[in-house]
């Protein structure tokens, strides 16, 4: 199969001696709004290289990182206007258009990301996804990031009280102002690219994200204390405008899937890399406090957010909660 799938792209996309013009390639615009040196941020150029390789310079995938395109706010309805064409949100940020898939930030509801990969390809990720086709939307592959830890400015997060009052950034997602709120604390929607001046202003007290996102932008700088949590899993959906890709070419369409099999599984392997190698960077360089929550902490925890699953529950039903691992 892949010496006939290689055969078919090399007889599709013929090597051209002359420079192709905008009009003979096909342009594929692909908008992120994390640094270029995170998992997406890698496998984002990955696949844009793989693609302008394999299709001899037919298809160009142009990737526009750091948010410099579009914000976080503004990078779906681009999507959906087909001003571009690809973005990668995460999870939590999808839920503006499909609440639903908030299930994913429901704290402590996985504990690996098998599990969540397995959550994802069964009945409920399904549903979920078709829910994303209804709005015009093609869902290409589910990209990882990591779990996500708690970092504080003035004092170390060990128990659930010791959030209240504090101002928590979040993204936007009804789950984790829930999840902030129910605890006392006052969570804050903030686009990623403008939290490094809101911690820095003191705006907000403390944030949750994985290790990689925290130190791509030097938060960890802002802040004196990091509790090694595990709580919520961060990922994206890789996603495509549906209209832009029906009307491609079907030999553009399998070169597109075939190189995401390869792509989606390195992005895999390298944000879990890169999230552990992280944790021992932060480990060793002595510049802020880490305590990782023991298993008797994580249960306290787990009990003060049950509320939340009931919360999602009673908006969604039970279903999407059964399934849970
Ligand atoms: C965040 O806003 O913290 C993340 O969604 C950023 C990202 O895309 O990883």
């Amino acid at each position: 199969l892949f010496l006939l799938l290689t055969a078919c792209q090399k007889n599709a996309f013929p090597i051209d001696n002359e420079q192709l013009s905008e009009e003979e390639r096909l342009v594929i615009r692909f908008s992120h709004v994390v640094g270029e040196n995170t998992p997406k941020g890698l496998a984002a150029r990955k696949f844009a290289e793989l693609i302008n390789e394999r299709s001899n310079g037919h298809v160009e995938v142009q990737v526009f990182p750091n948010g410099f395109l579009y914000k976080d706010g503004e990078e779906m309805d681009a999507l959906l206007n087909g001003d571009i064409q690809m973005i990668a949100p995460a999870t939590s940020k999808v839920t503006s258009l499909v609440p639903e898939w908030s299930v994913i930030d429901l704290p402590f509801a996985f504990s690996t990301y098998e599990e969540v990969h397995d959550y994802i390809a069964g009945p409920i990720g399904q549903r979920l996804i078709s829910k994303l086709d209804d709005k015009g939307l093609h869902t290409l592959g589910i990209w990882d990031n990591g779990f996500k830890q708690i970092s504080n400015r003035e004092f170390p997060i060990l128990l659930p009280t010791d959030l209240k009052q504090l101002n928590m950034r979040i993204m936007p997602s009804d789950i984790l102002e829930k999840q902030f709120s129910i605890l006392g604390a006052v969570p804050k929607k903030i686009d990623f690219n403008i939290l490094f001046h809101h911690l820095e202003n003191g705006d907000v007290d403390g944030q949750e994200n994985t290790l990689s996102n925290i130190t791509s932008k030097n938060l960890h700088t802002l802040q004196k204390y990091l509790t090694i949590s595990n709580h919520g899993y961060l990922g994206y959906v890789l996603l495509m405008n549906d209209e832009f890709w029906k009307e491609l070419p079907v030999d553009i369409q399998l070169l597109i899937k075939e190189t995401l099999i390869e792509v989606n599984q390195w992005e895999w392997d390298i944000a879990h890399q890169i999230n552990s190698e992280k944790l021992v960077e932060l480990e060793n360089c002595e510049c802020i406090g880490i305590h990782h929550l023991t298993e008797q902490e994580r249960l306290i925890w787990e009990e003060a957010f049950e509320p939340v699953f009931e919360y999602y529950k009673d908006r969604f039903g039970a279903e999407y909660i059964e399934l849970l691992p």
